[in-house]
């Protein structure tokens, strides 16, 4: 399985925070925000990954994650030259797919919690796995509307009457024919290639599976001001109440042994002085502790 993050965009609506720096890199309370999407990729157990941005945002992206190998990833990048839509990702970065299945991400897409969630990874076999989580304001997403039996029926974007308070989070879990339907696919009337046209065509050809994301999971988008605020107080609430990190790659990746524990312990050391270090050189003596 790849892994395909998409931080692309003018970041319009964060302006004038997105002037010098795009939306992926603003601060979700103590991390840049691409590191939650990164963080739930890895814990999906995804380690070639193909970060997507622009071309003015990819250098920056290149300085704060390199080529990934020192967490035990592989990193490409790939320009979106414009903003034409999010299933363009999969005609970028074609050659990076090659024949595997992927799974897309959107940069400013924060998940937290539920023990389920990382099931519908690993239980993928084809066709197509979105999921679907309650919202107050579906008319801002895509949105899925279920029958009785639980199985989706309709799929719409940003609807003015919502036929469900299901929106379609910006994480899909694709098989390798999603290159072909995309290609497939007519701009809408936005000019864009429609990441729920994608999910239609599974749809239709009845392979789109929809995961419905439990009550206390937490789906947050970071796009807006507000939802950026927003995202920043979720996270450090659950933080500094648990005392754990959420969207830490360097531990998602020891955790998922993508990194030995002497891998994470020497790149703890290189941090500079900070309460992020001070968390890993606490993840890393734990590990130790319990490795006795
Ligand atoms: C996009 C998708 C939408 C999805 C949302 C999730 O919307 O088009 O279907 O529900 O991401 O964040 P956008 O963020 O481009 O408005």
């Amino acid at each position: 399985m790849k892994g395909i993050i998409l931080a692309g965009g003018a970041g319009s609506r964060l302006f004038p925070l997105t002037l010098v720096a795009s939306k992926q890199l603003q601060p979700v309370y103590d991390k840049p925000m691409v590191y939650y999407p990164l963080t739930t990729l890895i814990e999906g157990g995804i380690r070639e990954l193909c970060l997507i941005s622009t071309p003015q945002d990819l250098p920056r992206f290149r300085q704060l994650l390199g080529d990934g190998s020192a967490w035990g990833l592989s990193i490409d990048y790939r320009e979106q030259a414009k903003p034409e839509g999010i299933a363009q990702a999969f005609l970028i970065a074609e050659s990076f797919i090659g024949k595997d299945a992927v799974t897309l991400i959107l940069g400013d897409n924060v998940f937290y919690g539920g023990d389920g969630f990382y099931k519908a990874f690993a239980d993928f076999k084809g066709g197509a796995t979105i999921f679907g989580y309650h919202v107050n304001d579906p008319e801002r997403y895509g949105v899925v509307e279920f029958d009785g039996e639980g199985q989706a029926i309709s799929i719409e974007e940003k609807p003015k009457q919502p036929k469900s308070n299901y929106a379609v989070p910006g994480l899909y879990i694709y098989d390798n024919s999603v290159v072909t339907i995309t290609r497939n696919l007519k701009p809408s009337a936005r000019g864009e290639l429609e990441i729920t046209d994608v999910n239609v065509e599974y749809m239709r050809r009845r392979q789109l599976h929809v995961h419905r994301l439990s009550r206390g999971f937490a789906w947050l988008d970071a796009g807006t001001s507000s939802s950026l605020h927003e995202a920043s107080a979720y996270v450090q609430t659950i933080e500094k109440r648990a005392g754990i990190k959420i969207g830490c790659p360097e531990e998602a990746a020891f955790r998922r042994g993508f990194l030995s524990l002497d891998r994470l312990d020497a790149l703890t050391t290189k941090i500079p002085k900070c309460e992020y270090r001070e968390y890993l050189i606490e993840v890393v003596a734990e590990a130790r502790r319990l490795s006795r």
